[in-house]
């Protein structure tokens, strides 16, 4: 597949579990509306008819209910579904693609966390996005233990049943952060690390301020 031609921008946002990527999202959502920019926002795993049900399979269940490369198949499944539905189309029209979490992910969970070989990571990758990548990767960083405690109250608090992933074990977890900050080293020009360690209209603030110097446009309100 070769990388799609795009006038919109692509950004991403990465973070281990509670970093409140999902507040922020919104947040520069509606940051960027207000200047005018068309916004779809998505998320993964998810964002087109058949990764919303891929994404089902993924998120509920006993924690060993798939094998770490079966899981990394059906993400990258799910992934191409959201591409080619969702995310090129978008950016095709000019709009500016804000992502719930993306491949980065993959490498952190099912590489750094479950040890599929991140290599084979690669290749999934350069099979299924090709050279595309995001303009933007924001990686929200946060103490594991604040992230957990944030992401069990929201659990608590909706009711939600997709906690598949948070109930993995401390060192897990541990595992992810530190792949997320060494994801970042590697792609200094694509990666920026946030401190979620804030509140959520500091954190935003960063965030904002990221955008314009990276992407480079002109934003009132920094
Ligand atoms: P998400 O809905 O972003 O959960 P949260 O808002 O709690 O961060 O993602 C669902 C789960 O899927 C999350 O626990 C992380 C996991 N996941 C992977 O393990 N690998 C991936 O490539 C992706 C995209 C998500």
């Amino acid at each position: 597949m070769n990388a799609e031609r795009k006038s919109g921008k692509f950004i991403t946002f990465e973070g281990g579990e509670g970093t409140g990527k999902t507040t922020q999202i919104q947040l520069l959502a509606e940051g960027l509306r207000a200047q005018g920019y068309e916004v779809v926002t998505t998320r993964e795993p998810g964002g087109a008819p058949g990764a919303d049900s891929i994404r089902s399979l993924l998120v509920s269940g006993a924690t060993d209910k798939w094998d770490p490369l079966s899981e990394c198949l059906l993400l990258f499944a799910a992934r191409r579904e959201h591409l080619n539905k969702t995310i090129w189309p978008a950016l095709r029209q000019g709009a500016w693609v804000l992502c719930d979490r993306f491949s980065d992910s993959t490498m952190a969970y099912q590489g750094y966390g479950h040890d599929v070989p991140k290599a084979l990571i690669q290749s999934l990758y350069d099979a299924v996005v090709g050279a595309f990548a995001p303009d933007l990767t924001l990686i929200l960083d946060l103490d594991v233990e604040t992230g957990l405690d944030r992401a069990n109250a929201r659990n608590t608090e909706t009711a939600s049943r997709e906690d598949r992933f948070e109930r993995l074990d401390r060192s897990f977890h541990e595992r992810l952060r530190e792949g997320f900050l060494e994801i970042a080293r590697q792609s200094p020009d694509r990666c920026a690390v946030i401190s979620a360690d804030n509140s959520p209209d500091v954190v935003g603030a960063s965030i904002w301020k990221t955008v314009e110097s990276r992407l480079d446009t002109r934003m009132a309100g920094a």
